[in-house]
């Protein structure tokens, strides 16, 4: 089968693509750009900046399903000072790119949401109740990037009421793992924290945005892709999470990744730096009900296989003349 996997130049795109290649697939990769650590698994990769219309039209061309990947995104310093352009470049690819897999034929698109729909006031406290899908509304989500994942769900459901096509909509709780953006400015916190550790000395000082008490739920990239795959494989048209129940504050986080570096690390809390909302977590109940399964790998044994290749990403460079 011709699979299509937007973002494919992209952390998660990446991971997805390798998979689909041990699954058999035949595997078009589309991005604006190659992806950065490895050559892509991709049978074919076109570069295509799938904000033109023309361009979705090629990317979708005779390709049964899609896996739209593709979006403007980053950390949370970056969805926080970027929302003009996030919602526009955004709202043009996903508008696109459904309106040409419905002109292609395309039989199944699966859309990549965030918990970032979630509504602002149930996440107003570090013990935040885990989110349930049904949390969605009503709606107050992330302003810029979180209202513009919550617009193209519904586009995605109206696709399907109106023209029959078989939309699957995943909100993906944080993902991280090897692979990832580390620096630059678009990482997200597991990295920036993996990149600040690698590169303290042992009983180093790094910088943590806020108090260190807000809390996240983190799902390993590997747990991510199997969901997606379990989820474009079942008949579930619901947006369903796809993320960890586990909740961990920043300063844990922090204690995690030393210990998996061996190192003795202390936090320079930073006051007036993004931190986006003070806590949230994925309730998994409906996804173990949906798939039959939840994401299992631990955050020790993510973290630890992230920060070791971080870690030897940054002692390469600093090899490098
Ligand atoms: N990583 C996470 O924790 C997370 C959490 C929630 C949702 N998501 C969603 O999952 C998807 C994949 O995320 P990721 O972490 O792999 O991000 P990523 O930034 O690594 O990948 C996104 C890719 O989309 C590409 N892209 C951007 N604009 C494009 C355009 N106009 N045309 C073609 N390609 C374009 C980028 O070049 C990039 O390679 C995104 O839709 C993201 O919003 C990710």
């Amino acid at each position: 089968m011709r699979v299509l996997v937007t973002g494919a130049g992209g952390f998660i795109g990446h991971h997805l693509i390798k998979r689909l290649k041990a699954d058999g697939y035949w595997v078009r990769g589309v991005d604006l750009k190659v992806p950065e650590f490895e050559p892509s698994a991709a049978d074919e990769f076109q570069l295509l900046d799938l904000r033109r219309w023309a361009d979705c039209q090629q990317a979708t061309r005779g390709m049964r399903e899609v896996y739209n990947l593709a979006a403007n995104m980053g950390g949370i310093g970056f969805i926080e000072h970027n929302k003009a352009v996030i919602m526009h470049d955004n709202v043009l690819i996903n508008v696109h790119m459904l309106e040409a897999a419905r002109e292609a034929g395309v039989a199944r698109f699966l859309y990549t949401s965030s918990a970032c729909i979630y509504p602002l006031y149930r996440q107003q406290t570090p013990d935040v109740t885990p989110l349930r899908e049904a949390d969605a509304y009503p709606a107050d989500p992330e302003d810029g990037y979180g209202w513009e994942k919550l617009f193209s769900e519904r586009q995605c459901r109206h696709y399907f009421e109106d023209f029959g096509l078989e939309t699957r909509v995943a909100r993906f709780h944080n993902v991280y793992g090897p692979l990832g953006t580390f620096d630059g400015g678009r990482e997200k916190s597991p990295a920036a924290i993996c990149r600040k550790v690698a590169l303290a000395t042992d009983d180093g000082e790094i910088e943590v945005w806020g108090d260190g008490s807000q809390t996240r739920s983190y799902c390993y990239v590997d747990d991510c892709v199997e969901g997606v795959r379990r989820l474009m494989q079942s008949e579930w048209r619901e947006p369903l999470n796809i993320g960890q129940e586990r909740l961990v504050t920043i300063n844990e986080l922090v204690d995690m990744v030393a210990s998996a570096a061996g190192k003795r690390i202390r936090k320079r809390h930073v006051a007036g730096a993004p931190q986006g909302v003070r806590g949230r977590s994925s309730d998994n109940t409906l996804v173990r009900q949906v798939l039959g399964w939840e994401p299992s790998i631990t955050l020790e044994d993510g973290l630890g296989r992230t920060y070791a290749w971080i870690e030897e990403q940054i002692a390469e460079r600093a090899a490098t003349p």
